[in-house]
């Protein structure tokens, strides 16, 4: 197939005075693409990278590919990663991964989190503030945990993010406000270890009912491959990151990554951990490839709480936790890429 590599480069971002300097830090190296290029062609496809911006219209037109491998994170509005999609919905043209809707929903954890409530899965409780003056939900108990409710990449998270009181909340607030020009969104920290769980595939449905309650239902699995889980080695960063996977570690300290995968975990929880993976792939609607992140509640048995869904998840060869947790299932970064494809393709009918 011909396909087009659609993504938005760091070194191609626009750039302005006064900038903050992780304003970009979600966006892809050349590396990375290079690396899908050469993955694509390796599977007999014919590949091109097009940069994710307004030139799409036309270079799109011109190149006319039979399907887009799509990895924009865009750059400007609370919908940024659904924009690119909703152009490729306009010219009708195929392309691999999640829709416009999953894209805008996962790019908002709040509002992912009110999806994930209502199906009744763990996520920790939370309150979104816009402004600094709202009163606090009484409900919530400290230590909670401050973030920006529309970034990635660890943006605007580090040990600072953890509150203890009201005091220090009120004085993390307008700092997340200012820096990435939305609101908070504040969680009840989980203290514990860190595991995220990559998925390939697509549910088999009928997949749209609401996520039974009753504990014995049956688990609806059918159509996903869960590569294995990743947890992030806390124990090999330095105290100052406060066992959080912050930005720093994400963007500073990403070539020299600590991991354990398979992260060992018992049989049981690891199943506990696919099926709320595959939930919630199921009720945000996720489409061939996901990354969902979880924090294990060790102050209650290691209950697992659903921190996000990643539907673009990072996919840098040498260090994305999507394609570490597939290397150490056996497959090569050409299998993953071609995976990805061969599902998107399915989904369109194309050979
Ligand atoms: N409620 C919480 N309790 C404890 N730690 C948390 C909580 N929320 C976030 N964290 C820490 O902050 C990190 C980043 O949070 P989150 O995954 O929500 O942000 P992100 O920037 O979107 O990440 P990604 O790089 O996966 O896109 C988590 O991996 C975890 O270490
Ligand atoms: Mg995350």
């Amino acid at each position: 197939m011909k396909i087009a590599v659609l993504a938005n480069l760091k070194k191609n971002a626009p750039t302005w005075p006064g900038m903050q300097p992780d304003r970009w830090d979600d966006l892809d190296s050349e590396e990375t693409i290079q690396a899908i290029v050469r993955a694509l062609e390796a599977g007999g496809h014919q590949a091109t990278f097009l940069e994710g911006n307004l030139t799409l219209v036309e270079t799109l037109r011109q190149v006319q590919p039979d399907l887009c491998f799509n990895i924009c994170e865009g750059h400007f509005g609370d919908g940024r990663e659904a924009q690119v999609p909703a152009l490729l919905e306009m010219m009708r043209i195929p392309y691999t991964g999640s829709r416009v809707l999953t894209l805008a929903l996962a790019l908002d954890k709040p509002m992912t989190k009110r999806v994930l409530a209502y199906h009744g899965l763990p996520t920790p409780p939370f309150q979104v503030f816009e402004r600094l003056d709202e009163p606090l939900d009484p409900d919530l108990k400290f230590p909670l945990f401050v973030k920006p409710s529309r970034e990635g990449t660890g943006m605007g998270v580090s040990a600072e993010s953890i509150v203890q009181d009201e005091q220090q909340l009120r004085a993390r607030l307008p700092n997340i406000f200012k820096r990435y020009n939305g609101p908070a969104l504040v969680e009840r920290f989980v203290e514990g270890r860190e595991v995220t769980v990559g998925v390939v595939g697509n549910l088999v449905r009928p997949a749209a009912r609401r996520v039974p309650g009753d504990e014995d239902a049956p688990r609806i699995l059918e159509g996903l491959y869960f590569f294995p889980a990743l947890e992030v080695d806390m124990s090999a960063y330095p105290p100052e990151e406060a066992g959080i996977y912050t930005s720093r570690i994400k963007v500073e300290m990403v070539h020299d990554f600590h991991y354990l995968c398979p992260a060992p975990l018992s049989d049981d929880l690891l199943a506990d951990l696919q099926w709320w993976a595959a939930a919630t792939f199921r009720v945000t609607d996720c489409l061939d490839v996901a990354r969902i992140d979880f924090r294990l509640d060790a102050s209650d048995g290691d209950k697992p709480y659903i921190l996000e869904v990643n539907p673009l998840p990072g996919l840098n060869p040498g260090y994305s936790d999507l394609c570490v947790e597939a290397a150490a299932d056996g497959w090569t970064y050409e299998e993953l890429i071609n995976e990805i494809v061969n599902l998107a393709a399915e989904r369109y009918g194309l050979s």
